[in-house]
């Protein structure tokens, strides 16, 4: 990758953390070197600030590159719900998954728009690997920003039933109650992530997505749920993670015939 950086050069970015994972540098600066476009994207790690001002530092960071002149972001873990609260506009569908992972400057150069294209980029993937959600049972695996766009694109996509199992359960109880409101979508519900023999039919098969860090690069020997049983209960298994491109997870499933994404 041949790079030009000069006076002009355009600033975009990535505010993660831990950010070190990201292939979004590589992904971002080959595009822009191969379509010839002045642009430089770069990865921020931005620690967490300690006690109540959690989001004090993410605040900063986004407020910093305004002041910078970047023209655009992207958000991930674990900010894209708190980034919410940094934002002057915020696109329909971010609203609904109450989650942003994009953030692209005003016209007006005062502040950013936040977009979801988790959502779009999500069913895109799961159209060219031929999963279909319409009429299908789905297990969510973690309560976060992430499982939000994936539960919403469940609801969207008039899924049979959506099941969130997560660590936390009044996480994934509030997460149900806001699926609900936002996209008038009745039929899901929540657990503690052990609980999944309880919430399940035996004599159904699940289409499963996985969207917590567990198991994200470089925790690679870890999966959520272990248990062999779980796995059976599957026709497909989703995970979000990307680094490594197959997780424990997905390993776990394929050990069990069940397709993966
Ligand atoms: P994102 O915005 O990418 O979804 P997040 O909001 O930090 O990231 O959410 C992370 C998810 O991973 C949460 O569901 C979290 O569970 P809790 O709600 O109980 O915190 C889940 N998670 C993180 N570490 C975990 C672990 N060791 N075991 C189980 N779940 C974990």
């Amino acid at each position: 990758m041949k790079m030009h950086i000069d006076a002009e050069t355009i600033s975009c970015g990535l505010i993660a953390h831990p950010s070190r994972h990201s292939l979004s540098p590589l992904l971002q600066n080959t595009i822009s070197s191969e379509l010839g476009v002045n642009m430089v994207y770069t990865a921020h790690d931005v620690v967490p600030s300690a006690g109540e001002a959690s989001n004090l530092s993410l605040m900063n960071a986004v407020k910093g590159a305004e002041a910078l002149g970047y023209r655009g972001l992207n958000i991930t873990v674990p900010y894209k719900t708190e980034v919410i609260k940094c934002l002057k506009e915020l696109d329909e569908l971010a609203e609904r998954a109450g989650a942003v992972n994009t953030l692209v400057r005003l016209k007006s150069k005062d502040g950013y728009k936040g977009y979801n294209t988790d959502i779009s980029g999500l069913k895109r993937a799961l159209d060219a690997d031929k999963i279909e959600i319409k009429g299908k049972n789905a297990i969510v695996i973690g309560a976060g920003g992430a499982s939000r766009a994936v539960c919403t694109m469940l609801a969207m996509n008039l899924a049979s039933s959506v099941t969130i199992l997560n660590r936390t359960l009044s996480k994934a109880q509030a997460l149900a109650e806001a699926v609900k409101n936002s996209c008038g979508y009745d039929s899901i519900s929540a657990h503690g992530l052990n609980e999944y023999m309880e919430a399940f039919d035996p004599e159904k098969k699940y289409i499963c997505f996985q969207t917590t860090t567990v198991g994200m690069y470089p925790d690679n020997f870890s999966s959520p749920i272990e248990d062999e049983a779980f796995f059976g209960m599957l026709e497909a298994a989703v995970d979000v993670i990307y680094n490594p491109m197959k997780t424990l997870f997905m390993s776990k499933a394929q050990s069990r015939g069940v397709r993966t994404a």
